[in-house]
């Protein structure tokens, strides 16, 4: 069997705890042929720590005759330049989330694709997850009828990231929302069936993190330059009439995390985390509770089997690049919305 050959562009925390070690599981059908990493030493550190043959400080020197694709992990800054630079160097691209920081950048990506020829996958791994899967075969199984009303929270207590560059709106593009609430939102929309929103409002906060006082458990960072969002509400409506309820936040002050998403529709209702079906059937209201097997595969090594066999040509990738792209576009409808001002 042909074995793709994949580069890693971006050795950070997201490559290192998830995609390097999901690749190494799938070693029959790929192998890390090459890592690169502006910081030289964290490249370096990896390459020896993974046991990858080639590292470099410049994504250009992994578009070679010896890789067929890259898994791009850097800041969100530098999506679209890179994955646009593989694809018309010839190399299929993993792009992690979100697709890029605007719906400009990442029609740039798509025309880079569309030219090419090669694949274009962004990580939205929430839609491997075996909720996301169920739910979206019960939909379309039409086991709730079309969901009109979906309600997404995505909020965690007093966990602003301590580390890399989370805080920094240059090469992030955002905080919370662009970071973390883009997971829901997108499964949201994916739920929905991806209809065209017509109308998107939302305040953008970053209160909490401004006041030094405050708990965080996800290690420290700096109040003064603290320039991102840490809590977002919003209120999306769509052109077949059906609407979302959203709300994310890194830092909120609730008792516990809270990931949740539940989508109504005429006669069902579905929620997820856990999974539960509601459904009035023969005359009664019936609600059924899910269970996980035991020995179920892993979202990541789900995700990452279904990038390599899109890239072998015996798969499409789930998650389409038109599809991240509308995540990217209420993302920035959002901000847009909130003036751009964090209240
Ligand atoms: N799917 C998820 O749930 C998930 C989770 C965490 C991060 N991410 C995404 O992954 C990306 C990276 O996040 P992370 O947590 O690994 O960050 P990180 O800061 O730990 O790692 C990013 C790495 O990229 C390197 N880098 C910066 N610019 C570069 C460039 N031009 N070329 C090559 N390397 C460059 C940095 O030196 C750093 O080592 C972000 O887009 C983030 O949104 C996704």
């Amino acid at each position: 069997m042909k074995k793709l050959r994949i580069g890693i562009i971006g050795a950070g925390g997201i490559a290192q705890s998830r995609h390097i070690p999901v690749l190494m599981k799938l070693s029959e059908s790929a192998s890390i042929t090459a890592i690169c990493d502006v910081n030289e030493d964290t490249a370096q550190l990896a390459a020896k720590k993974f046991g990858i043959s080639s590292a470099f400080t410049d994504y250009k020197e992994v578009f070679n005759e010896k890789t067929d694709a890259v898994v791009i992990c850097t800041p969100n800054k530098f999506h679209a330049e890179i994955t646009a630079a593989a694809l018309e160097a010839g190399l299929h691209v993993l792009c992690e989330k979100p697709m890029a920081m605007t719906e400009e950048e990442c029609r740039k990506m798509i025309e880079a694709r569309d030219r090419s020829g090669k694949v274009l996958a962004i990580a939205y791994h929430y839609r491997f997850m075996k909720e996301a899967q169920a739910a979206k075969k019960l939909i379309s199984e039409n086991e709730i009828g079309t969901p009109f009303a979906a309600r997404a929270r995505a909020m965690r207590r007093r966990k602003v990231p301590g580390w890399g560059v989370f805080t920094n709106k240059e090469l992030q593009g955002g905080g919370s929302l662009i970071d973390y609430g883009c997971h829901l939102l997108d499964l949201s929309l994916w739920l929905l069936g991806n209809p065209a929103e017509t109308e998107v409002s939302g305040t953008a906060y970053n209160t909490l993190s401004k006041m030094p006082d405050q708990v965080n458990l996800w290690g420290s960072f700096d109040h003064q330059s603290f320039d991102v969002d840490d809590h977002v509400t919003a209120y999306i409506k769509f052109a077949n009439g059906a609407s979302l309820l959203f709300e994310t936040s890194w830092s909120a002050n609730i008792e516990r995390d809270d990931e949740s998403l539940s989508l109504s529709g005429q006669h069902g209702g579905i929620d997820l985390f856990p999974l539960r079906l509601n459904q009035s059937k023969y005359g009664m209201l019936l609600n059924t509770h899910s269970e996980w097997l035991p020995g179920e595969e892993d979202y990541a090594l789900t995700q990452a089997r279904n990038f390599i066999n899109s890239c072998l040509g015996s798969e499409e990738f789930m998650v389409k690049a038109e599809e991240a792209m509308q995540t990217t576009r209420i993302i920035d409808a959002i901000y847009s919305s909130s003036k751009r001002e964090l209240y």
